[in-house]
């Protein structure tokens, strides 16, 4: 019997933000982002409260990623995601949202949307894996450069039929990622 060692996985840790994430957040806000958001915006968001979530993605401890979500009714507004460049790419962001419509769906949700800009291809094309679905084109969305916004949207977050595709997607994701997953949030409110 071989002695070797295996390679120890890296942890990925899944957990809500909180305030004491916003000197780390912000860092990585400017450098994955052409218009960062003002640091007074996340002191408002990482506030806890009943119509927010925001989670932080932590490899070995480092946070290497976050997103964000407001609930409008049944609706849940993605308002940003982003992940540190020496991390794109091992399926952070993509497990940031499917956690995230998880959690979504527990608190009610019936519908997803979110905006990117179009020119934004990797945004694109994970959206697009994940089966979100173009809604419209909003012309001239971003007012720093003037670039249109694609919206795009999951609706019937709640049906089984939805359910499944998502937990095909998580499946997925576990067969071709090597982390040890640490999903760590606490129960919704109510
Ligand atoms: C967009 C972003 C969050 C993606 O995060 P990520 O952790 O690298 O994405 P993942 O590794 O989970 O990729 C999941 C899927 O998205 C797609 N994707 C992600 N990045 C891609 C890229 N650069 N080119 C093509 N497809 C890409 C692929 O379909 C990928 O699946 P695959 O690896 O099986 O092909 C990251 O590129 C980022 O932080 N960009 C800067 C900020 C930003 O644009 N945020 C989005 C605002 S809406």
């Amino acid at each position: 019997m071989s002695t070797e060692e295996q390679p120890r996985r890296p942890k990925l840790r899944i957990r809500q933000a909180t305030l004491d994430d916003l000197p780390e957040i912000m860092r990585l806000e400017v450098l994955c982002f052409p218009s960062p958001w003002p640091q007074e915006l996340f002191e408002r968001d990482l506030r806890p409260g009943p119509d927010r979530l925001y989670l932080a993605a932590e490899v070995d401890g480092e946070l290497v990623g976050y997103t964000g979500m407001w609930f409008y009714g049944g609706e849940a507004h993605i308002g940003t995601l982003a992940v540190a460049s020496r991390w794109r790419r091992k399926g952070i962001g993509e497990m940031l949202i499917l956690t995230l419509l998880g959690e979504a769906r527990k608190r009610g949700g019936r519908y997803a949307m979110l905006e990117y800009r179009v020119g934004n291809e990797a945004a694109a094309r994970l959206y697009h894996k994940l089966c979100f679905s173009l809604v419209r084109i909003r012309k001239s969305y971003y007012t720093d450069t003037g670039e249109d916004a694609a919206e795009v949207g999951m609706n019937d977050l709640d049906t089984s039929a939805r359910i499944q595709t998502l937990a095909d997607l998580a499946h997925r994701w576990h067969q071709t990622h090597d982390y040890e997953l640490e999903i760590d949030l606490p129960a919704p409110p109510g």
